[in-house]
């Protein structure tokens, strides 16, 4: 039986392993030959597009409810079953017209932007819960119920934790009391207690809206100012009603941060939880209207180079002129006005360290944030009120330590005071150093680090190679931030003692477009350094520009995304170089598009916004630097440089002189 049925059975069986060894074959040899990198880059493009389709089809979805909500349409449809919690009806004025309406906490609360076509004027107004007089009363009851009974800092917990237990005690004490309260009220309450306990009370909202970049409370009973990044300056339909309401939120805000503000120490400048940056002061002791503060909101993904480049705040030349001065150890000081964007480009531009280099950071309030390993992120402390000035940790100390730690890269927030004169040793001790300043015009940067109390002798300002001035321009309505100019500290002149600079960029007005003077004497000691000739030195240069040409062009814009190409470059120039060129010849000839707007700016819509920071610089300073402006001359074009005064309006005039290159 068995021999008889064995025969064909064991046929059958060579069959169906020879076909299974094959099909193996083909398996392993399709695994082989698929490129895994490449499977994943297209899967990764695939979820891309998805996600935009998916983006645009909820903006075009957004478009057509604002529509017909601002036809007064479908408010119950919208609304459905929250229509209790927050009112969100058209307006009943006739003139004032809904312009934008976004949630921010669904369906507790939302933002909408209006435009009141009488005065001419956008607002912004915060849409919340309403509370009946009795819920109110409910409200402010547990509360106070709350502080007397909960006996454990919510800042112990995680964010998720602290809400349950609030949650819970709020539960507790309901039923502790016999209230009676409807689902609707229970939850209306609960959001505002959260929004109290946890988050910022009354500009809560403010908080996670992300097209608000800096939020402004002069007084109390005065509206609540916002700058919003597509409107500008809007006032909000918040206030604190009273000076008690604004000191108690002052200082808790105070709290939050970990500081200590009160009648003795008035003034705070401090870091928020979520990295936006704040300067309060309490009470009417050092202003007449009572208590203030003002919140510059963090920006989670820092801007890049690209980013730059996109905004026009610097031309792809400018960005590799710092690319190669920076990798090869050239200093340089970021200058301007406040919130004319030297942080930020300070940040963007040390993106071009390498990435293994150290770096030590040192500021008051924490902003830098960079994607490189080997960084170490140090930060000033004030004298706590318990342990007294000793305890404080000041710009000078955190130097000096860094310099113990061998940085190769040091960062300074801003100069300020005493500081500048270590940091103008470490540059003359072969670190490399990029800080920002608070002044308008190289002049200014000079008469600075020259004066009271920085002091730094002359001789020593050679350290620095590099000052860069950004201002904050108005151009018709928009409000952009520009590189004004970029000068070279070439060396001073033995017989006049005079500082010899050099201008390697400046900023036209007319066009919005960087004019470039030709290599100046930065990229000339590169190439000294190392060891290239002007072909390869110009060679290179056009290389980097080209690289940043293609990230912006590919959107590559993400800082890790940014550190990352950077990085391949240092690494495998040549690979990098061939997905830039490789992609450029797909784009055929087609142009890159600049980022300016083509055609002339008349002048009268260009005006710089400087906003003068009172404490820093008083009228006699400039008073005085008046006397030295003599001294800083641009010997390489013969010519004085000619810098306006802050707040003065931009001239073209400015830009026709002062062009030089470098000396030979
Ligand atoms: N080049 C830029 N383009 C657009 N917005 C910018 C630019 N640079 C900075 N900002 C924004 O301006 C604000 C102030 O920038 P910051 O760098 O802190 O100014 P500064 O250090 O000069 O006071 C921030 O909200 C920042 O996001
Ligand atoms: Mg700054």
């Amino acid at each position: 039986m068995f021999k008889i049925f064995g025969a064909p059975m064991e046929k059958e069986e060579i069959a169906l392993q020879k076909q299974k060894k094959e099909e193996k074959k083909v398996a392993t040899e399709l695994i082989e030959g698929i490129d895994i990198g490449k499977k994943l880059s297209v899967r990764k493009k695939i979820i891309e597009e998805l996600m935009n389709l998916h983006r645009m089809e909820e903006k075009a979805k957004a478009r057509d409810r604002l529509f017909d909500l601002k036809s007064g349409k479908m408010v119950d449809e919208i609304v459905g079953e929250y229509e209790d919690i927050v009112d969100l009806s058209p307006p009943k004025k006739d003139n004032i017209e809904v312009v934008e309406l976004h949630p921010i906490h669904k369906p507790f609360s939302y933002i909408r932007i209006v435009y009141d076509n009488k005065k001419h004027e956008y607002q912004y107004e915060v849409l919340e819960p309403t509370l009946s007089i009795e819920e109110n009363r409910i409200f402010e009851f547990l509360k106070e119920t709350l502080i007397k009974t909960m006996d454990i800092e919510l800042t112990e917990f995680s964010e998720d934790e602290a809400r349950d237990y609030l949650r819970k005690n709020v539960e507790i004490a309901i039923r502790d009391y016999s209230i009676s309260l409807s689902d609707v009220s229970k939850e209306k309450i609960m959001y505002y207690i959260i929004r109290d306990f946890l988050g910022y009370g009354k500009i809560d909202v403010l908080m996670y809206d992300p097209m608000i970049e800096d939020i402004s409370c002069d007084a109390p009973r005065v509206p609540i100012y916002i700058y919003h990044r597509n409107y500008e300056s809007l006032k909000t339909n918040i206030s604190f009603s009273s000076e008690a309401e604004l000191d108690s939120f002052v200082i808790q805000l105070a709290q939050k941060c970990g500081r200590h503000i009160s009648i003795a120490r008035p003034l705070m400048d401090a870091t928020m939880p979520d990295g936006s940056r704040i300067q309060a002061c309490l009470s009417r002791e050092v202003s007449s209207m009572g208590s203030n503060f003002t919140i510059r909101r963090f920006r989670e993904e820092p801007l890049t180079p690209s980013h730059l480049v996109e905004f026009n705040t610097i031309s792809p030349e400018i960005a590799a002129y710092f690319w190669l001065a920076i990798e090869n150890g050239a200093s340089a000081v970021l200058a301007g006005g406040t919130a004319s964007g030297k942080t930020t480009s300070l940040n963007a531009l040390c993106l071009f360290i390498p990435p293994e280099m150290k770096i030590v950071s040192i500021e008051d309030t924490r902003e830098i944030n960079l994607p490189h390993p080997n960084w170490i992120a140090s930060v000033t402390r004030e004298g706590t009120a318990e342990s007294g000035e000793g305890s404080k940790v000041g710009m000078f100390d955190l130097l000096k330590a860094a310099l113990r730690q061998r940085p190769e890269y040091i960062l300074v927030g801003e100069i300020r005071g005493e500081e500048a004169v270590v940091l103008f040793q470490a540059m003359a001790t072969g670190h490399t150093v990029y800080s920002t300043m608070h002044a308008d015009s190289i002049f200014s940067v000079v008469h600075r680090l020259e004066g009271d109390p920085i002091n730094i002798p002359r001789i020593q300002l050679q350290a620095l190679n590099i000052v860069a001035i950004q201002a904050m321009i108005r151009i018709g309505r928009k409000r952009v931030r520009r590189i004004k100019k970029i000068v070279e500290i070439v060396g001073i002149d033995p017989t006049t003692d005079d500082i010899l600079t050099n201008e390697v960029f400046s900023w036209n007005p007319r066009k919005d477009s960087f004019d470039y003077y030709g290599k100046g004497h930065v990229l000339d000691n590169v190439a000294e350094q190392r060891n290239w000739t002007d072909k390869e030195l110009n060679e290179e240069f056009t290389r980097r520009r080209d690289v940043i040409k293609w990230m912006v062009e590919k959107g590559i814009k993400n800082y890790i995304e940014v550190g990352e190409v950077i990085a391949a470059y240092y690494k495998d120039p040549e690979s990098v170089m061939k997905r830039v060129r490789g992609s450029e010849e797909k784009t055929s000839k087609r142009e890159m598009k600049t980022f300016t707007e083509e055609g002339e700016i008349k002048e009268e819509e260009v005006e710089e916004i400087y906003i003068e920071k009172k404490d820093e610089k008083s009228q006699e300073d400039r008073d005085k630097g008046e006397e030295h402006e003599e001294a800083v001359k641009d010997t390489v074009e013969g010519n004085e440089i000619q810098e306006e005064k802050s707040g003065g309006e931009e001239t073209s005039e400015d830009k026709e002189e002062g062009s030089g290159n470098a000396p030979e």
